[in-house]
């Protein structure tokens, strides 16, 4: 069986012992009128049911509208509109994240901000899901991410993984200038970029060892070897990208 599937407006996705403090978000995040997020329906021992979110994924290969310039920036204005609606998320001593909180607490960052987690309407981003590794930590943190995914600065052979890097620092600078980033941020960004690359070659090394499927699957298609060269690409170039996004 598949691990998440869709009947109409509903997702059905494997539950994890976050999944009912992730709900809390979602159903605060509505509260404050960001829509764009799934709204929890229902919770089992092993299956979380939400709904579906119309629009389009940005899977890999993306297509023209999502490799747009106007897609970046629609992106870049969601996750700030996310991030604004998250901060006052009533935090408890119930919560329990999948992820250590992580310093300076400024929302609930999402976690995995990146194309294929966000839902576009054309070239205008809609939505984002899959909040399984959501916690508190500093907007940068998914702004990084989200630097990292759609500037692209990857080795890989994806959309944009080609482009020059004067192009790959441009969109860098525009995510950051359309997100309203803080000096501080900025400041950090690169270093950033690459603590959450880590973090994620760690994720995939020890979910893959304890058999979550998911995981193996991203070990077996070389994911970590590509972060790898990722990190090694961004440490390389850190002084550009550190100066595009001052
Ligand atoms: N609530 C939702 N609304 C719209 N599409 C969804 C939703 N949940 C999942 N999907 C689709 O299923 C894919 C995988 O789901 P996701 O929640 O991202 O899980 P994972 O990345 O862990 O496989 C997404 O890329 C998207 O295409
Ligand atoms: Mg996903």
């Amino acid at each position: 069986m598949e691990r998440i599937t869709r009947a109409d407006d509903r997702v059905h996705r494997p539950a994890g012992p976050w999944t009912p403090t992730v709900h809390r978000l979602l159903e605060h995040a509505h509260g404050q009128g960001f829509v764009g997020v799934p709204e929890p329906i229902s919770l089992g021992d092993t299956l979380e049911t939400v709904s579906f979110v119309p629009g389009t994924a940005g899977d890999y290969p993306w297509n023209q509208d999502i490799a747009s310039e106007a897609a970046l920036v629609t992106t870049a204005r969601m996750l700030r509109h996310y991030h604004d609606a998250a901060q006052d998320y009533p935090r408890s001593d119930a919560d329990v994240w999948s992820q250590a909180e992580r310093a300076p607490v400024e929302t609930i960052v999402h976690g995995d901000f990146a194309p294929y987690n966000c839902v576009y309407d054309g070239i205008a981003a809609v939505g984002i899901i899959d909040f399984d590794t959501a916690h508190p930590g500093p907007r940068v943190w998914d702004v990084a991410s989200a630097v990292y995914r759609f500037a692209p600065f990857t080795t890989g052979l994806v959309e944009g993984g080609s482009a020059s890097l004067e192009h790959r620092l441009g969109r860098a600078a525009e995510f950051c200038r359309a997100y309203g980033l803080d000096a501080r941020s900025r400041s950090v960004l690169v270093e950033t970029m690459v603590s959450s690359l880590v973090a994620l070659v760690t994720t995939i090394e020890t979910e893959a060892a304890a058999g979550d499927p998911k995981f193996v699957s991203d070990l077996r298609h070389g994911h970590v070897e590509l972060y790898r060269a990722d990190v090694a690409f961004i440490e390389e170039h850190a002084d550009a990208i550190a100066a595009a996004v001052a």
